[in-house]
């Protein structure tokens, strides 16, 4: 049980959900984690979960979207084997639902988060002569998904970033990958559900959940599972693809 001894990850939006059950997971296979998270309580908690059981983590509270903020972080940390950039915020609605701020918020998050990292961390790994990244994208990159005008273009720049960074840092040794969740049980389906659909919260959880042909959601610590494999040797051979997990949503819905 230690694909990641002695590796030192980031993990980007680690304090909830899929990034704290990534965090957990890398943690017990041996890898330090260091959390970069806006929220401080919830990344304490993985934290003091993480160092309970033996493990290695530290946080750094901030926000993704700031650019310097990132690079000192990212620079106080040194070197750095992994990378997971996981931090992302939900918007529900068409073009016309979409104000301003709104699209504004949803990329200054999803993607310029996602490059304030890269650009942070890829200096680290080339003169490491290696690195792995992995990127949160989402079937919203991938399936014209409804009401999701906004967010499905910021996971489509993470599918394009994915094959853009590992096209260019292959030959320093770096690989990068992306995986696409349908929808997973997180504070953040929760987080939209209450928001958008007050009062039918539990009729929408079901629908959502039965959108899935499998007849559910993932659990967080499902990604994490695969996110492990791509981010270990395992996946040495592994690099500029994306990898749906989504209970049959993009091939068998029909
Ligand atoms: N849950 C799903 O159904 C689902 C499906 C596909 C893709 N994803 C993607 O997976 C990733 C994680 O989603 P989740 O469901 O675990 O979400 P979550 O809301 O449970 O956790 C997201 C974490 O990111 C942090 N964060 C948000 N904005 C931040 C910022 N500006 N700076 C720093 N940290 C910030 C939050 O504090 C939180 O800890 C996101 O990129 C999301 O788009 C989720």
């Amino acid at each position: 049980m230690s694909k990641l001894k002695g590796k030192i990850a980031i993990v980007t939006g680690g304090g909830s959900g899929i990034g704290k059950a990534i965090s957990l997971l890398f943690a017990s296979e041996g890898a330090t984690i260091h959390i970069l998270d806006l929220n401080k309580t919830g990344a304490e908690e993985v934290l003091h979960e993480i160092v309970s059981l033996g493990g290695k983590a530290y946080i750094s509270i901030l926000n993704i979207a700031d650019h310097q903020e990132v690079l000192t972080a990212v620079q106080a940390i040194g070197k750095v084997d992994i990378l997971v950039n996981n931090a992302g915020i939900a918007h529900v609605g068409n073009i016309e639902n979409c104000k301003e701020d709104d699209f504004s918020r949803v990329f200054d998050v999803n993607v310029k988060g996602a490059y304030n990292a890269l650009y942070a961390v890829i200096p680290q790994m080339k003169v490491n002569k290696g690195g792995v990244i992995l990127n949160l994208a989402s079937i919203a990159a991938i399936v014209g998904i409804s009401d999701r005008f906004a967010y499905s273009m910021s996971k489509g720049a993470i599918y394009a970033m994915t094959l853009s960074i590992a096209r260019d840092y292959i030959n320093d040794n770096i690989r990068c990958n992306s995986i696409s969740p349908a929808r997973v049980h997180t504070p953040f389906v929760d987080g939209f559900i209450a928001k958008n659909y007050p009062g039918k919260e539990e009729e929408i959880f079901d629908k959502l959940a039965l959108s899935q042909p499998i007849g559910r959601m993932a659990k967080p610590n499902e990604i994490a599972k695969l996110a492990l494999f791509l981010c270990s040797d395992d996946a040495a051979f592994i690099t500029g693809n994306d990898y749906p997990i989504d209970g049959g949503f993009i091939k068998l819905n029909n």
